[in-house]
Protein backbone atom coordinates (compact mmCIF):
# COMPACT_ATOMS: atom_id res chain seq x y z
CA UNK A 1 0.00 0.00 0.00
CA UNK A 2 1.28 3.24 -1.40
CA UNK A 3 2.51 5.76 2.15
CA UNK A 4 0.52 8.42 2.45
CA UNK A 5 1.53 12.29 2.46
CA UNK A 6 1.93 13.90 5.82
CA UNK A 7 1.10 17.44 5.38
CA UNK A 8 2.08 18.63 9.05
CA UNK A 9 3.11 17.42 12.03
CA UNK A 10 2.62 19.41 15.66
CA UNK A 11 3.86 18.95 18.92
CA UNK A 12 0.19 16.16 19.83
CA UNK A 13 -1.05 15.52 16.23
CA UNK A 14 -0.01 14.70 12.56
CA UNK A 15 -1.95 15.46 9.98
CA UNK A 16 -2.31 13.40 6.20
CA UNK A 17 -3.44 14.12 3.24
CA UNK A 18 -8.07 13.07 2.98
CA UNK A 19 -9.15 10.82 0.71
CA UNK A 20 -10.67 13.54 -1.45
CA UNK A 21 -9.54 17.48 -1.84
CA UNK A 22 -10.34 19.82 0.49
CA UNK A 23 -10.62 16.69 3.39
CA UNK A 24 -7.30 15.50 6.20
CA UNK A 25 -7.07 13.20 7.96
CA UNK A 26 -5.63 13.96 11.80
CA UNK A 27 -4.06 11.43 13.96
CA UNK A 28 -3.90 11.95 17.42
CA UNK A 29 -0.37 11.24 18.99
CA UNK A 30 0.34 10.03 22.59
CA UNK A 31 3.02 13.28 23.15
CA UNK A 32 2.30 15.92 26.16
CA UNK A 33 4.46 19.03 25.68
CA UNK A 34 4.20 21.80 28.44
CA UNK A 35 6.06 24.95 28.70
CA UNK A 36 6.34 25.42 25.01
CA UNK A 37 7.93 21.98 24.59
CA UNK A 38 10.50 22.58 27.27
CA UNK A 39 8.64 19.34 29.30
CA UNK A 40 7.51 16.33 27.05
CA UNK A 41 6.05 13.46 27.78
CA UNK A 42 4.33 10.42 26.09
CA UNK A 43 1.04 9.42 28.03
CA UNK A 44 -0.26 5.93 26.75
CA UNK A 45 -4.07 6.11 25.51
CA UNK A 46 -3.78 9.91 25.44
CA UNK A 47 -4.10 10.17 21.38
CA UNK A 48 -7.18 7.71 21.83
CA UNK A 49 -8.84 10.03 24.47
CA UNK A 50 -8.60 13.13 22.96
CA UNK A 51 -9.81 11.96 19.16
CA UNK A 52 -12.52 10.80 21.16
CA UNK A 53 -13.59 13.45 23.05
CA UNK A 54 -12.66 15.79 20.23
CA UNK A 55 -15.30 14.17 18.32
CA UNK A 56 -17.98 14.34 21.07
CA UNK A 57 -17.81 18.12 21.79
CA UNK A 58 -17.43 19.04 17.44
CA UNK A 59 -20.29 16.64 17.12
CA UNK A 60 -22.03 18.16 19.67
CA UNK A 61 -21.52 21.63 18.28
CA UNK A 62 -21.94 20.94 14.89
CA UNK A 63 -25.34 19.56 16.42
CA UNK A 64 -26.26 23.48 17.72
CA UNK A 65 -25.01 24.73 14.06
CA UNK A 66 -21.75 25.94 15.34
CA UNK A 67 -19.26 24.79 11.99
CA UNK A 68 -16.50 22.74 12.85
CA UNK A 69 -13.58 20.93 10.85
CA UNK A 70 -14.96 17.02 12.03
CA UNK A 71 -16.15 15.20 9.23
CA UNK A 72 -15.92 11.66 10.82
CA UNK A 73 -14.15 9.72 13.27
CA UNK A 74 -12.32 6.93 11.42
CA UNK A 75 -10.64 4.99 13.84
CA UNK A 76 -9.27 5.02 17.19
CA UNK A 77 -6.86 7.64 16.78
CA UNK A 78 -7.49 9.45 13.42
CA UNK A 79 -10.72 11.80 12.43
CA UNK A 80 -11.39 12.60 8.59
CA UNK A 81 -11.74 16.49 8.90
CA UNK A 82 -11.91 19.83 6.27
CA UNK A 83 -8.88 20.89 5.24
CA UNK A 84 -9.21 24.73 5.98
CA UNK A 85 -6.24 27.47 6.39
CA UNK A 86 -6.07 28.26 10.12
CA UNK A 87 -5.55 31.48 11.54
CA UNK A 88 -2.09 31.81 13.40
CA UNK A 89 -3.76 32.60 16.53
CA UNK A 90 -4.85 30.85 19.40
CA UNK A 91 -8.21 31.85 21.09
CA UNK A 92 -8.89 31.89 24.20
CA UNK A 93 -11.44 32.09 26.53
CA UNK A 94 -11.58 32.41 30.36
CA UNK A 95 -14.33 31.91 32.89
CA UNK A 96 -12.35 31.92 35.77
CA UNK A 97 -8.53 33.32 36.07
CA UNK A 98 -5.92 30.35 36.19
CA UNK A 99 -2.94 29.93 34.58
CA UNK A 100 -0.96 32.81 32.70
CA UNK A 101 -3.85 35.04 33.52
CA UNK A 102 -3.71 34.29 37.22
CA UNK A 103 -0.04 34.67 36.91
CA UNK A 104 0.10 37.71 35.29
CA UNK A 105 -2.37 39.56 37.45
CA UNK A 106 -1.35 38.17 40.74
CA UNK A 107 -5.05 36.68 40.69
CA UNK A 108 -5.96 33.80 42.67
CA UNK A 109 -6.69 30.67 40.58
CA UNK A 110 -10.24 29.89 40.35
CA UNK A 111 -11.14 33.75 40.59
CA UNK A 112 -14.61 34.06 39.01
CA UNK A 113 -14.49 36.66 35.88
CA UNK A 114 -17.57 39.08 35.91
CA UNK A 115 -17.99 37.53 32.48
CA UNK A 116 -16.11 35.34 30.10
CA UNK A 117 -13.08 36.91 28.75
CA UNK A 118 -12.05 35.99 25.07
CA UNK A 119 -8.13 36.99 24.39
CA UNK A 120 -5.10 35.92 22.00
CA UNK A 121 -2.20 34.56 21.33
CA UNK A 122 0.15 34.73 18.31
CA UNK A 123 0.83 30.81 17.12
CA UNK A 124 4.52 30.89 17.11
CA UNK A 125 6.50 28.13 18.75
CA UNK A 126 9.94 30.52 18.88
CA UNK A 127 8.19 33.27 20.96
CA UNK A 128 6.31 31.09 23.21
CA UNK A 129 2.85 32.37 21.73
CA UNK A 130 2.60 35.70 22.87
CA UNK A 131 -0.69 37.56 23.78
CA UNK A 132 -1.61 40.20 21.21
CA UNK A 133 -3.74 43.00 21.58
CA UNK A 134 -6.46 42.75 18.32
CA UNK A 135 -4.71 46.03 17.24
CA UNK A 136 -2.02 43.96 16.41
CA UNK A 137 -3.64 41.48 14.97
CA UNK A 138 -5.51 43.72 12.44
CA UNK A 139 -2.83 45.91 11.45
CA UNK A 140 -0.33 42.99 10.72
CA UNK A 141 -3.01 41.30 8.72
CA UNK A 142 -3.29 38.39 10.66
CA UNK A 143 -7.37 39.24 10.35
CA UNK A 144 -9.68 41.32 9.73
CA UNK A 145 -12.03 43.35 12.26
CA UNK A 146 -15.11 41.21 10.91
CA UNK A 147 -13.21 37.79 11.11
CA UNK A 148 -12.60 39.04 15.08
CA UNK A 149 -15.94 39.89 15.50
CA UNK A 150 -16.89 36.33 14.51
CA UNK A 151 -13.96 35.24 16.24
CA UNK A 152 -15.02 36.01 19.00
CA UNK A 153 -18.78 35.20 18.43
CA UNK A 154 -17.91 31.67 17.84
CA UNK A 155 -15.80 31.28 20.86
CA UNK A 156 -18.54 32.18 23.07
CA UNK A 157 -20.78 30.15 21.19
CA UNK A 158 -18.35 27.38 22.45
CA UNK A 159 -17.89 28.37 25.23
CA UNK A 160 -21.89 27.94 26.52
CA UNK A 161 -22.17 24.53 25.00
CA UNK A 162 -18.94 23.67 26.49
CA UNK A 163 -19.59 24.99 29.97
CA UNK A 164 -23.30 23.55 29.85
CA UNK A 165 -21.99 19.90 29.17
CA UNK A 166 -19.45 19.84 31.35
CA UNK A 167 -22.13 21.18 34.07
CA UNK A 168 -24.07 18.38 33.53
CA UNK A 169 -20.75 16.29 34.42
CA UNK A 170 -20.26 18.16 37.73
CA UNK A 171 -17.03 19.31 35.80
CA UNK A 172 -16.26 23.73 35.87
CA UNK A 173 -14.84 24.73 32.77
CA UNK A 174 -12.50 27.58 33.37
CA UNK A 175 -10.75 28.39 30.11
CA UNK A 176 -10.24 27.08 27.26
CA UNK A 177 -8.14 27.20 23.32
CA UNK A 178 -9.86 26.79 19.88
CA UNK A 179 -8.21 27.40 16.68
CA UNK A 180 -10.32 29.28 14.09
CA UNK A 181 -9.79 27.93 10.33
CA UNK A 182 -11.34 29.80 7.10
CA UNK A 183 -12.90 27.43 5.28
CA UNK A 184 -13.25 28.96 1.27
CA UNK A 185 -16.67 28.05 -1.18
CA UNK A 186 -15.93 30.57 -3.99
CA UNK A 187 -15.54 33.84 -3.03
CA UNK A 188 -17.55 33.18 0.38
CA UNK A 189 -15.19 32.46 3.11
CA UNK A 190 -16.62 30.71 6.54
CA UNK A 191 -14.81 30.77 9.85
CA UNK A 192 -14.99 27.09 11.30
CA UNK A 193 -13.83 25.68 14.60
CA UNK A 194 -10.73 23.44 13.67
CA UNK A 195 -7.74 21.52 15.19
CA UNK A 196 -9.15 19.79 18.42
CA UNK A 197 -11.26 20.34 21.77
CA UNK A 198 -10.20 18.29 24.46
CA UNK A 199 -8.73 18.03 28.18
CA UNK A 200 -5.01 19.17 26.47
CA UNK A 201 -6.83 22.67 25.28
CA UNK A 202 -9.21 23.04 28.62
CA UNK A 203 -8.94 23.56 32.00
CA UNK A 204 -11.76 21.54 33.69
CA UNK A 205 -11.81 21.05 37.84
CA UNK A 206 -13.87 18.52 39.26
CA UNK A 207 -17.12 21.19 40.74
CA UNK A 208 -17.27 19.39 44.86
CA UNK A 209 -13.26 18.59 44.89
CA UNK A 210 -11.59 21.15 42.48
CA UNK A 211 -9.34 17.99 41.51
CA UNK A 212 -7.67 18.80 38.07
CA UNK A 213 -8.79 17.30 35.30
CA UNK A 214 -7.18 18.72 32.47
CA UNK A 215 -2.91 18.84 30.76
CA UNK A 216 -2.45 20.70 34.24
CA UNK A 217 -2.19 17.23 35.67
CA UNK A 218 1.15 17.32 33.17
CA UNK A 219 2.95 20.44 33.53
CA UNK A 220 2.25 20.41 37.32
CA UNK A 221 3.14 16.93 37.92
CA UNK A 222 -0.14 16.50 39.59
CA UNK A 223 -0.84 12.54 39.02
CA UNK A 224 -1.51 10.38 35.87
CA UNK A 225 -2.90 12.41 32.90
CA UNK A 226 -4.85 9.47 31.36
CA UNK A 227 -6.66 8.61 34.59
CA UNK A 228 -7.76 12.12 34.17
CA UNK A 229 -8.91 12.23 31.06
CA UNK A 230 -10.59 9.01 31.21
CA UNK A 231 -12.26 10.17 34.23
CA UNK A 232 -13.87 13.26 32.05
CA UNK A 233 -14.42 10.90 28.96
CA UNK A 234 -16.56 8.60 31.59
CA UNK A 235 -18.39 11.26 32.98
CA UNK A 236 -18.93 11.67 29.43
CA UNK A 237 -19.58 8.78 28.15
CA UNK A 238 -17.87 8.31 25.45
CA UNK A 239 -14.59 5.79 27.08
CA UNK A 240 -13.63 3.39 24.06
CA UNK A 241 -15.68 0.45 24.10
CA UNK A 242 -13.25 -1.15 21.59
CA UNK A 243 -9.50 -1.21 23.27
CA UNK A 244 -8.46 -5.25 22.76
CA UNK A 245 -7.36 -6.35 20.09
CA UNK A 246 -8.86 -6.91 17.44
CA UNK A 247 -9.74 -11.20 16.71
CA UNK A 248 -9.72 -12.87 13.43
CA UNK A 249 -12.04 -11.18 10.32
CA UNK A 250 -15.29 -12.61 9.70
CA UNK A 251 -17.34 -13.12 6.98
CA UNK A 252 -20.49 -11.55 7.20
CA UNK A 253 -23.03 -12.64 4.01
O1 LIG B 1 -1.62 29.08 29.82
P1 LIG B 1 -2.89 29.84 29.72
O2 LIG B 1 -3.51 30.15 31.06
O3 LIG B 1 -2.79 31.08 28.86
O4 LIG B 1 -3.90 28.86 28.98
C1 LIG B 1 -5.28 29.18 28.80
C2 LIG B 1 -6.00 27.97 28.20
O5 LIG B 1 -5.55 27.75 26.88
C3 LIG B 1 -5.75 26.67 28.95
O6 LIG B 1 -6.94 25.91 28.95
C4 LIG B 1 -4.69 25.97 28.14
O7 LIG B 1 -4.80 24.56 28.22
C5 LIG B 1 -5.00 26.46 26.73
N1 LIG B 1 -3.79 26.57 25.92
C6 LIG B 1 -3.57 25.66 24.88
N2 LIG B 1 -2.45 25.76 24.10
C7 LIG B 1 -1.54 26.73 24.31
C8 LIG B 1 -1.74 27.66 25.34
C9 LIG B 1 -2.88 27.55 26.13
O8 LIG B 1 -4.40 24.78 24.66
N3 LIG B 1 -0.48 26.79 23.52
Amino acid sequence: MARRKKIYEGKAKTLYEGPEPGTLVQYFKDDATANNAEKHGVIEGKGVLNNRLSEFFMTGLGHIGVPTHFIKRLNMREQLIRAVEIIPLEVIVRNYAAGSMAKRLGMEEGTMLPRPIVEFSYKDDALGDPLVPEEYIIALGWASQQDLDDIVALALRVNDFMSGVMYGVGIKLIDFKIEVGRQFDGDFQRLIVADEISPDSCRLWDMETGQKLDKDVFRRDLGNLADAYTEVARRLGVLPTNTAPMGKPTLIN
